[in-house]
């Protein structure tokens, strides 16, 4: 079937499904969006609700659909499964949303869907990793949101305490979307500043404890929000929102997706994040950054504890 390229379709509909179409009605990228979910009324509901913005947005049409209805998006966002509890890490999620992949991808495989597949549902490297393999289709056309969200945490936790914009922030956090994640210090900079030096400029001296501090907030960002409020959906709608941006206007964006590895970093046959460039095809290609000797076996550790799971679970 031809790709619409003003067509999206978000599979799932909860807290962040249902975010990041409210985020994409907003973004004025696409024409049509087609709402997905295994409780029909509740896509339904969403869809109404998001089209009473649309006066207020650019016009598009936004409805329920089932799999025939999405095969001509350009992107199908992934959001179905369980969301954490709290207390739960987003490896304990893994087997119940393998299971609903089980049954999601292959209705998207056998219908020879030519667009890309955007994973978002947790645990997002896992998940990436079983729809490439569950669907058959190419590697630039299957990846996740990765550290996208992270990394966004990252440069407003950076930007606040530098009280500086935080898109003059530039700055990754790489591996798994989870526990093992890993700041990229060596790489951060403030509009090409190396960031201890800026830091300096700000008056902060403490380097190693603000690195310790915030690194550790944005790895517990998730667990504290959904203690508060029970799930996390602004800010990976906002991220869905950027990808999708990336991929519609061909930008080429440098953003850190999760995409299978095949040794840029000495890592293999896992889908974890790394800085990649994102466009019309989805993602071109990876990019290397330069990483310290910690940041490196940090980067093989996440690597190694995806892999277990990967070998527990699928
Ligand atoms: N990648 C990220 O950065 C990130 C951030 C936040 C949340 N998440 C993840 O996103 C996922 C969704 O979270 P949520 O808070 O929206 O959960 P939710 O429970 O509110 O929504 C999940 C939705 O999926 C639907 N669903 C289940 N099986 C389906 C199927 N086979 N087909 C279609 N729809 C199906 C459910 O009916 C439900 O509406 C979770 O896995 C969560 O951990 C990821």
């Amino acid at each position: 079937m031809n790709i619409q390229e003003r067509k999206v379709g978000v599979i799932g509909c909860g807290f962040v499904g249902a975010s990041s179409a409210f985020a994409l009605m907003q973004s004025g990228l696409f024409s049509e969006m087609v709402l997905n979910d295994a409780d029909r009324a509740k896509a339904e509901g969403e869809a109404l609700d998001i089209s009473h913005g649309l006066p207020f947005a650019k016009p598009m049409k936004i409805y329920a659909g089932d799999y025939d209805d999405l095969m001509d998006c350009s992107i199908l966002v992934i959001t179905a499964g369980a969301g954490q509890k709290p207390g739960e890490t987003r490896l304990d999620l893994v087997k119940k949303n393998v299971g609903i992949f089980k049954s999601i991808i292959p209705e998207i495989a056998k219908r020879n869907y030519e667009g890309i597949l955007l994973i978002v549902a947790n645990p997002v490297d896992i998940l990436t990793y079983a729809a490439v393999k569950l669907s058959g289709f190419p590697e630039n056309r299957v990846f996740g949101s990765g550290t996208v969200l992270d990394t966004a945490r990252l440069k407003y936790l950076l930007g606040e305490h530098l009280s500086i914009d935080n898109r003059s922030v530039h700055a990754f956090i790489i591996g798994e979307h989870g526990d093992s994640e890993i700041a990229a210090w060596s790489s951060a900079n403030v509009s090409g500043i190396p960031l201890n030096d800026f830091c300096e400029l700000r008056g902060h001296i403490e380097h190693d404890e603000s690195m310790r501090r915030i690194a550790e907030n944005v790895k517990n960002s998730a667990y504290e929000i959904i203690e508060k409020k029970k799930a996390t959906y602004y800010g990976i709608a906002m991220s869905v929102r950027r990808i999708c941006e990336a991929i519609i206007r061909d930008e080429k964006s440098i953003l850190p997706v999760s995409s299978m590895q095949h040794g840029e970093y000495g890592i293999h046959d896992v889908s974890l994040s790394v800085p990649a460039i994102v466009g019309r095809g989805g993602v071109e290609r990876v990019v290397s950054i330069e990483l310290s000797p910690e940041e490196k076996e940090a980067l093989q550790a996440s690597a190694d504890t995806l892999k277990k799971v990967i070998g527990d679970a699928l």
